[in-house]
């Protein structure tokens, strides 16, 4: 990640701004009218919520403000909303999903002021209740991406879902981090060749990136290699702590590099290094819970793919079934979206298999791992 792209680019937000104030109505009307730079940063907002509320009673909401920047929230001053903004929380969605002590933390603003700005913004994009149709439509229209094999696809129900958080767990050797260097390559390609066009946040955890086996992967579909490197942004992360920052600071690189695909290979390996003993148990799986939430809001408020890659415990005193589980025990189970096991088969082969998801049975599937990313038996 560049130096470039870490400071803030007030032109360019500017640029945003206007560009929003053409596209959005009401809201954006509001704030020209009733924004006062001078007003303390804990009073601005008593005297609009009122105001708002009248307004939107009138009129049902149609329009999605989910996108729209933070400076856009109805009277907020321009030093809160620069703070927001330093801090990742870009969009209307991002603070209205976050809790008041979090953005109070993470901002260094008044808790009294960030419940004020929670609630704007949740009074702005209308959360609430949707129907179950609407949310077919919107489930309909997810992008999935593909993982480079038909029938590891096909296991995945059409590939790896935006908005969500999948994991492939497994052994050394089983292809955890070769399935995230084709998911880099099928998101960053072209669309003409399948691609998403799209960029990528990787946070490698183990310093196993290798940009490399990128271009051999390109090289299978004739994909520029330059271009899709450009796509991918890579924060090497030395510890927990700092793996925990760049996925905070991610917010503003999943803006101007349009990501699609944010990549954590692996969750728990620094976890696992540094918090060992019983004692510091509780410690890390609060810890782990933390950064968990975090991936799973920035899949839902960006509606991006999050992948992460998690190693194996081997417990030899089970009896039946399978001897090895992923770590982070029922913090990290009841966290991820879809779970993917992979083992080891005979050769090059892999199988993998579906171990929890709200959606797709317990089914397995073998690919295999190639010169040319993750393929099908039997393809070359
Ligand atoms: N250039 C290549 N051509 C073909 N196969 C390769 C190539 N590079 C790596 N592989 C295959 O990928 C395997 C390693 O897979 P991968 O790196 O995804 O393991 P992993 O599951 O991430 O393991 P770990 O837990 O150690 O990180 C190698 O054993 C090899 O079979
Ligand atoms: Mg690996």
């Amino acid at each position: 990640m560049s130096k470039k792209e870490e400071t803030p680019k007030p032109k360019k937000e500017k640029q945003l701004e206007v560009k929003k104030t053409t596209t959005t109505t009401k809201a954006k009307d509001e704030v020209s009218k009733t924004a006062k730079p001078k007003k303390e940063p804990e009073d601005w907002i008593e005297e609009i919520l009122p105001k708002q509320k009248k307004t939107q009673a009138k009129k049902p909401k149609t329009e999605d403000l989910s996108d729209v920047a933070v400076n856009q929230i109805p009277g907020i001053g321009p030093a809160v909303a620069e703070k927001l903004m330093s801090s990742g929380y870009l969009t209307l969605a991002a603070v209205a999903h976050a809790s008041p002590i979090e953005l109070a933390e993470h901002c260094e603003i008044g808790e009294q002021t960030a419940k004020r700005l929670i609630s704007a913004s949740r009074s702005q994009i209308g959360i609430g209740f949707k129907s179950a149709k609407e949310l077919l439509k919107i489930r309909n229209k997810l992008v999935k991406i593909s993982t480079g094999s038909e029938a590891l696809d096909t296991l995945l129900a059409g590939g790896i879902e935006t908005s969500s958080l999948t994991e492939f767990s497994g052994e050394f050797r089983t292809g955890k981090t070769q399935i995230c260097f084709q998911l880099c390559v099928t998101t960053a390609m072209e669309k003409s060749l399948g691609g998403l066009e799209s960029g990528v946040i990787y946070i490698d955890t183990e310093g196993t990136f290798r940009p490399e086996r990128i271009v051999q992967i390109c090289n299978r579909f004739n994909a520029p290699a330059e271009e899709v490197l450009s796509r991918i942004n890579v924060g090497r992360a030395y510890n927990s702590d700092h793996q925990m920052v760049l996925v905070l600071e991610s917010p503003k690189f999943i803006k101007e590099g349009n990501v699609k695909l944010m990549i954590i290979d692996s969750l728990t390996s620094h976890f696992r290094a540094e918090f060992t003993g019983r004692n510091s148990l509780l410690e890390r799986q609060q810890k782990l819970n933390k950064f968990l939430h975090q991936l799973l809001r920035l899949a839902e408020v960006y509606d991006i793919a999050v992948v992460a890659t998690n190693q194996v415990l081997s417990k030899p005193d089970v009896l039946y079934g399978e001897t090895v589980f992923p770590i982070g025990g029922h913090i990290v189970a009841h966290s991820c979206t879809t779970r993917v096991f992979l083992r080891k088969g005979k050769g090059e082969k892999r199988i993998a298999r579906v171990i929890d998801s709200p959606h797709i049975p317990e089914i397995e599937t073998v690919f295999m791992i190639g010169q040319d990313g993750i393929l099908d038996v039997g393809e070359s």
